[in-house]
């Protein structure tokens, strides 16, 4: 370790992931989802909601049997009956952990809860005193945190962590935050909370401004210490925050970013892979990290800096996300440099006026074409060898 602060990764893309309408996964594809997880170093990941179905439980459970390194987390509403059902389900883990969570915000209260601030504040209590009378791990989230009044969110945290809680989650549940706000809610509470260094605080930020990326990393620099985050970013309505996209920040900019984490970001594509493939949900070819164009090259002049030296146009190096390697693709935009080396890639070795004809012809084409392949080039350069 570097001695940078550690930040710790809590994966949920099997179990805010899968709430996605869609996305469900079937129990052997989320034992394959949970192996690669364990694999590349999740610190958390979070199975599943066991009261929710049977199926879920017993994706729980199996998961639990088999996690080599990952704690192994199953959500619990506020209720006696979810918690001791996650109880249940995770006590097959080596390290299992309770994440009990309740509204705290003055409209899911009302609407939702139909509870006062009094009755939710006694909920937090006797809940989390229930499922520290379980496990000795239990993670307390609030849910709607970011639109709670920060003075009775700073009364939920202290009962939570007064019955027991050890990590205190602080969702941005619909994604409205702005990363300022975040940070200095976190700043807030922890400033303001007794004994609030008794508990890890984390961030769970939801997608729906664009923002869950950057609210989490605010959310870190005032003090949170856990991110969850799912795989694509998939989750609820626009998703959650991309795990792929925070591990490599948080690599890529340690300059300003002091923190570091476990993952192996070598297992990110694969991942990416697996996730699309079984929910189904296809990542856009210019998502961060682990789009199809993320290392990907057309233009001409970016084409001309990357065979020079790749740091002109890549601030990360696609083996570090296990991308074997760059692609120049061959397009209406690309310079004489990569049609050249895209020849010699090929095979070919022809003179200046061939190489100049073939170029022109080429261009021709990409005008025409969306996709140039590797065998239409072959065809024009043969053609043109012929006529010669
Ligand atoms: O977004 C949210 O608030 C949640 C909680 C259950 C943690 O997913
Ligand atoms: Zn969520």
């Amino acid at each position: 370790m570097s001695g940078q602060d550690h930040v710790v990764i809590f994966d949920t893309t099997l179990r805010d992931g899968e709430q996605s309408p869609g996305a469900s996964m079937t129990l052997e594809e989320k034992l394959q989802v949970a192996e690669i997880l364990d694999d590349m170093g999740v610190d958390i990941i979070e199975a599943g909601f066991p009261i929710a179905s049977n199926g879920d439980f017993e994706a729980v459970c199996e998961i639990a049997k088999r996690a080599d390194k990952a704690v192994i987390a199953g959500l619990a509403r506020a209720i006696n009956a979810d918690i001791d059902r996650a109880g249940d389900a995770v006590r097959h883990a080596r390290r299992g952990r309770i994440h009990t969570f309740v509204s705290t915000s003055p409209i899911h209260l009302e609407f939702q809860m139909k509870k006062t601030e009094e009755e939710v504040l006694e909920i937090i209590t006797s809940t989390v005193t229930r499922a520290r009378n379980l496990i000795d791990d239990v993670e307390w989230s609030a849910m709607d945190a970011t639109r709670t009044p920060i003075e009775y969110l700073s009364r939920c945290v202290e009962a939570a962590i007064r019955a027991g809680a050890t990590t205190i989650n602080l969702p941005d549940t619909v994604g409205y935050a702005t990363p300022d706000e975040y940070r200095a809610m976190f700043e807030a509470i922890r400033n303001t909370v007794p004994d609030a260094d008794k508990a890890i605080f984390s961030v769970h930020c939801h997608n729906d401004l664009g923002l869950a990326v950057a609210n989490s990393l605010a959310g870190v620099a005032g003090g949170a210490r856990q991110i969850e985050c799912t795989i694509n970013g998939l989750g609820e309505r626009a998703g959650n925050a991309a795990l792929e996209e925070v591990v490599m920040a948080l690599r890529t900019r340690s300059d300003v970013l002091p923190y570091e984490c476990s993952v192996d970001p070598k297992f990110v594509t694969r991942a990416s892979k697996l996730v699309s493939a079984v929910s189904g949900f296809p990542v856009q070819y210019n998502k961060a990290i682990v789009g199809k164009n993320a290392f990907a090259h057309e233009s001409g002049i970016h084409q001309d800096g990357m065979l020079k030296n790749a740091e002109t146009y890549e601030i990360m190096r696609p083996e570090d996300v296990g991308v074997k390697e760059t692609s120049l693709v061959m397009g209406k935009h690309s310079g004489r440099h990569a049609f050249r080396q895209k020849l010699e890639e090929l095979g070919y070795e022809i003179g200046d006026n061939a190489f100049e004809e073939a170029f022109r012809r080429f261009k021709e084409l990409a005008d025409r074409k969306k996709h140039i392949y590797d065998e239409d080039i072959e065809a024009l350069v043969e053609n043109e060898i012929a006529t010669q």
